[in-house]
């Protein structure tokens, strides 16, 4: 997906977002990191709301440190901007930085301790060429030692081997102020080409309890990565891919899994 593409994307589902990730859960895994490895500049590529890099520059600040949280969409900053202007007075006003940058072209003007993916940004990447410049973009800014955690998507156990589109549809409801929405979520997924076609639709109830309105619907093309090609680009990034987990719970990578958490650290 081009840069524009991902930004009428998210232009679509930015005022969901929040609330559709509510319970994840994830964000003690990024925070138990940062509390081992308390970095001083910590990056947080395709931060999107600041659902973590927020939280993040919070506990960061407590030992000085500060983060850059940078997203390419706009509509996705202003409400990284938004919820960070509801916890500035917590901390330091230099704890966190949001920046609009695209990953593949990352500039910062200082090394980093710590580069940080997470809820896979790396889905928007189509090309090998993108994915090789942000990998090394990650690495030209990590000092030595420093640490590369990548969540990413891996193709859905239910496709792998498929030679034929295997339809994934889920439901869930998310909880807005003026009331609750279903999201229906359908990825066809192309096995082969290692990609979806991702469409998601937001609905409203009206009237009676079956009946619902369509409020409006997004759609992108995911595209799925494996650890062998995590691997090669974090050695892209200068880095030795050290640990790989079955996403932010720390559990076992196994063939069931359908997202990764790899951990490294820069040469
Ligand atoms: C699935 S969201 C994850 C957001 C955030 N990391 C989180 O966990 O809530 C992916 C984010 O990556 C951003 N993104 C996609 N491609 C990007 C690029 N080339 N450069 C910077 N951000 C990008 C999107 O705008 C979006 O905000």
């Amino acid at each position: 997906m081009d840069a524009a593409g991902t930004r009428a994307y998210y232009a679509t589902v930015a005022p969901y977002y929040d609330t559709e990730l509510a319970a994840r859960d994830d964000l003690p895994c990024w925070l138990a990191l940062v509390e081992a490895w308390k970095p001083r500049h910590t990056v947080d590529c395709g931060c999107g709301t600041g659902r973590v890099a927020v939280p993040l520059a919070m506990q960061c600040a407590e030992w000085g440190g500060e983060v850059v949280g940078l997203d390419l969409s706009p509509a996705m900053l202003r409400l990284a901007h938004q919820h960070w202007r509801e916890r500035r007075p917590d901390a330091p006003a230099t704890a966190l930085h949001l920046q609009m940058q695209d990953m593949r072209h990352m500039a910062l003007g200082h090394a980093v301790d710590l580069a940080l993916l997470v809820d896979d940004p790396l889905t928007h990447l189509a090309r090998w060429d993108d994915l090789a410049a942000t990998f090394r973009g990650v690495g030209e800014h990590l000092r030595p030692g420093g640490r590369l955690v990548v969540e990413a998507s891996l193709l859905p156990p239910e496709a792998v081997g498929k030679p034929y589109p295997v339809v994934i549809r889920t439901q869930s409801s998310a909880s807005l102020p003026d009331g609750v929405i279903r999201v229906e979520q359908e990825r066809r997924v192309e096995a082969i080409r290692r990609r979806a076609d991702v469409t998601y639709r937001y609905y409203r109830p009206v009237g009676g309890r079956s009946e619902s309105e369509a409020v409006t619907a997004a759609r992108f093309i995911a595209h799925y990565l494996d650890v062998a090609s995590l691997k090669a680009l974090f050695r892209l990034a200068g880095c030795r891919l050290e640990e790989r987990w079955s996403g932010f719970r720390f559990q076992p990578l196994t063939d069931e899994s359908s997202m990764v958490l790899c951990t490294g650290r820069k040469l």
